[in-house]
């Protein structure tokens, strides 16, 4: 397995750096080793030498690579987060990693939560004139291809079979906006009568958070769009106990190429402190593990996970008293 490793600024080095440890005692065990390699790409490179995604560097990872784990950009010397946006969006876009999947662990059951990646309101069409002025016009459209909906409705639907789910939730706002909307929910429901056993229901996205926070064990499944999928999926983070523990999982339905990296930012305010939780990056590892069928030593690491965190050396966002090493070493020794 080769996996090409960013980890970006702040505290995603510091929550890197846990994985890395852990990967290369993985490695011992699994058939033909994992190979790492680090690329420096984030907010020192940028300032340095202006270059976020450098060129060519998508050929590399589509041929030399078979995942990506990557931490976090933000930097407080560039407020805009220009590198972030040039990295992330190049990467998602450019290897078409329009599943964006998220793991919900939660007292009494667990949700599997989809969101589309590279389209929606998040595609960079649209434009303002009159900046400042009362007759300021500002604009963004929301644009779905039926292609893009489709694929990325066959890998969800697909993906919670092979997990064993029987339910599924549209979340969606076609009463409001009926044109993206409806070919949601005609992608949906086609795609849904195609898998029989899958239960499939709609729901409306204001409707569906106040469900979700009431009694998230009400779902199982859900698939949604870019934005609604963003919102929804940092509730899922607070509802599992916090941004330090969540992982996320974007993939190319069709090559399985995957990019896994924890939903935290860089955290400047903990940063350089020991303070950062690698919990949402180590479980990272345990998707990217699953993701290449190697289950047997993917549970092993989610077990060791799950009992590190009831311990002392857990960071404190969690209870603990430990630090990023401390927890990774209480790991570490479970691994054994
Ligand atoms: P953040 O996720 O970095 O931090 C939010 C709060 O949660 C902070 O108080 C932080 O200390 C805490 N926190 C986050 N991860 C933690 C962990 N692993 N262990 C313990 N505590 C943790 O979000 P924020 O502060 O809004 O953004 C900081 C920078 O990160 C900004 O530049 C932002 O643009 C960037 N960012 C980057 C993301 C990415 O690379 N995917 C995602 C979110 C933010
Ligand atoms: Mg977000």
């Amino acid at each position: 397995m080769r996996i090409a490793v960013i980890p970006g600024d702040g505290i995603g080095q510091e929550v890197i750096s846990a994985a890395l440890r852990v990967l290369a005692r993985i490695g011992d065990v699994v058939d033909g080793g994992i190979r790492c390699d680090v690329f420096d790409w984030g907010a020192d490179k940028w300032l340095a030498e202006s270059v976020g995604l450098p060129e060519g560097s998508l050929e590399v990872l589509r041929h030399e690579y078979d995942a990506i784990l990557l931490g976090a950009f933000g930097d407080p010397r560039i407020p805009d987060m220009a590198h972030g946006r040039d990295i992330l969006l190049g990467l998602r876009r450019g290897l078409d990693l329009c599943v964006n999947y998220r793991p919900v662990p939660l007292q009494g059951g667990s949700l599997d939560v989809y969101r589309e990646n590279t389209q929606g309101l998040y595609v960079g069409v649209g434009g303002t004139v009159c900046v400042g002025n009362t007759a300021q016009v500002a604009i963004d459209e929301c644009v779905y291809t039926r292609d893009t909906v489709e694929r990325f409705m066959q890998y969800c639907l697909a993906d919670l079979r092979r997990r064993g789910r029987a339910r599924v939730t549209l979340v969606h706002k076609s009463n409001a906006v009926p044109n993206t909307g409806g070919l949601w929910q005609d992608v949906f429901r086609r795609e849904l009568g195609r898998l029989p056993g899958l239960e499939g229901t709609e729901e409306y996205v204001d409707a569906f958070c106040y469900h979700l926070i009431r009694d998230p064990t009400r779902y199982e499944g859900v698939v949604t769009s870019n934005l609604f999928g963003d919102i929804v999926s940092d509730i899922g983070a607070a509802l599992m106990g916090g941004l330090g523990l969540a992982a996320s999982a974007s993939i190319n339905p069709e090559t399985g190429f995957g990019l896994f990296e924890p939903v935290h930012g860089s955290a400047p305010d903990i940063a350089g402190t020991g303070a950062a939780n690698p919990y949402g990056a180590l479980m990272c590892v345990v998707l990217l593990l699953r993701h290449f069928g190697l289950e047997t030593v993917a549970n092993t690491l989610h077990s060791s996970l799950s009992e590190a965190v009831g311990t002392r050396a857990a960071t404190p966002d969690v209870g603990g008293t430990g630090t990023t090493s401390a927890f990774t070493d209480e790991v570490l020794c479970r691994l054994n």
